[in-house]
């Protein structure tokens, strides 16, 4: 990162909450379900499928779990009167994990529940490495009673991934691979992007061969390549596994993926609590947040 990108990253959290609205409504589907059946709507059309992110994370109050919980229930609800090819994917601190575990276990039971019974699926996204353990258990324990119906996710940023992955492996789990987003120690996790890269195609390769179901989750090329070499090698068949992608990221490399005839979902995050995700995206893409930093300090733009 430029030390450019770098002080626009630092700058982020005293840009004015509207300015990064502006510049993060590409990532965001909009502030209701209505909005954001509307963009499934036209990727289904495209032959692209969805997951569905009601935007929220850490709640304080059991309360705020639950409402987002029964709000889970009727996206997937609506999913199946609209007839759209779409999942849901759900945090586990949103669901109450800090707050109290058991009661996060049963909320996100109740999500899974309602999508097996629309012959749905549920992922549970990965947060920070603080949440890591009780996310990986907590998926274990629902996938006995669920199998079919639910997921997980691992990062090639942290260092205990390739454990996680031959665990994963033994259970034959469907797992999307990311890279990871969250600002994370370097005790836990790999700080080079070389590193990160080449665990990531470690991960994949593990996985892949070991009969898992992966959601290849990235929008760096190489990887994408590489992803495509393996399940070549591997003779997989398309239902095997997909590509994902990010609402707003790289739509290009989007429609090349469909082309070649491998099957894509893209990320649809919606809701109104847009604000933490928009700036961990923004920070992943400085040239995006460079405008608003030009837009706050009145630079013109080149
Ligand atoms: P990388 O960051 O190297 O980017 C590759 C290319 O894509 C670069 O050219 C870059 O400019 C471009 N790009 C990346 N992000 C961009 C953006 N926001 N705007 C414009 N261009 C961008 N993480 C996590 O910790 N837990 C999770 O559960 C998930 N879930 C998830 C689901 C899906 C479907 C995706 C695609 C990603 C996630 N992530 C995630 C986020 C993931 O960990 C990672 O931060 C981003 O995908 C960016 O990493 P890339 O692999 O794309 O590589």
């Amino acid at each position: 990162m430029s030390l450019m990108d770098k002080m626009v990253v630092w700058s982020l959290p005293f840009v004015p909450k509207p300015i990064v609205g502006f510049f993060s409504r590409n990532y965001i589907a909009g502030s209701t379900l209505d909005d954001a059946i509307r963009v499934v709507r036209d990727l289904n059309k495209l032959g692209i499928m969805a997951t569905l992110d009601l935007l929220g994370e850490e709640v304080s109050e059991l309360e705020e779990a639950e409402k987002a919980a029964a709000f889970y229930r009727t996206i997937l609800e609506r999913i199946d009167t609209e007839k759209l090819d779409a999942n849901v994917s759900v945090k586990p601190t949103q669901m109450g994990l800090k707050v109290d575990p058991e009661a996060c276990y049963r909320n996100i039971k109740s999500i899974i529940e309602q999508a097996k019974g629309f012959n749905n699926f549920v992922r549970i996204d990965m947060e920070d490495h603080t949440v890591t353990t009780d996310t990986i258990e907590m998926f274990l324990r629902l996938k006995k009673e669920f199998e079919g119906h639910v997921g997980t996710v691992l990062q090639s940023y942290l260092r205990r991934t390739s454990a996680d992955v031959r665990r994963m492996v033994e259970h034959k789990a469907n797992i999307r691979l990311c890279k990871g987003i969250y600002n994370e120690p370097r005790a836990v996790a790999y700080k080079q992007m070389p590193i990160i890269n080449e665990n990531f195609k470690y991960g994949l390769e593990k996985l892949l061969e070991g009969g898992c179901y992966v959601g290849i989750a990235t929008h760096d090329e190489i990887l994408v390549w590489h992803g495509i070499k393996t399940v070549e090698e591997l003779g997989l068949k398309k239902d095997q596994y997909e590509f994902q992608m990010l609402l707003g990221v790289d739509e290009k490399l989007r429609d090349i993926i469909v082309k070649a005839g491998h099957r894509l979902r893209v990320y649809v995050p919606f809701g109104k609590d847009w604000y933490p995700y928009s700036t961990r995206r923004l920070k992943e893409n400085p040239k995006m947040a460079g405008y608003v930093f030009k837009a706050i300090f009145g630079i013109e733009k080149h």
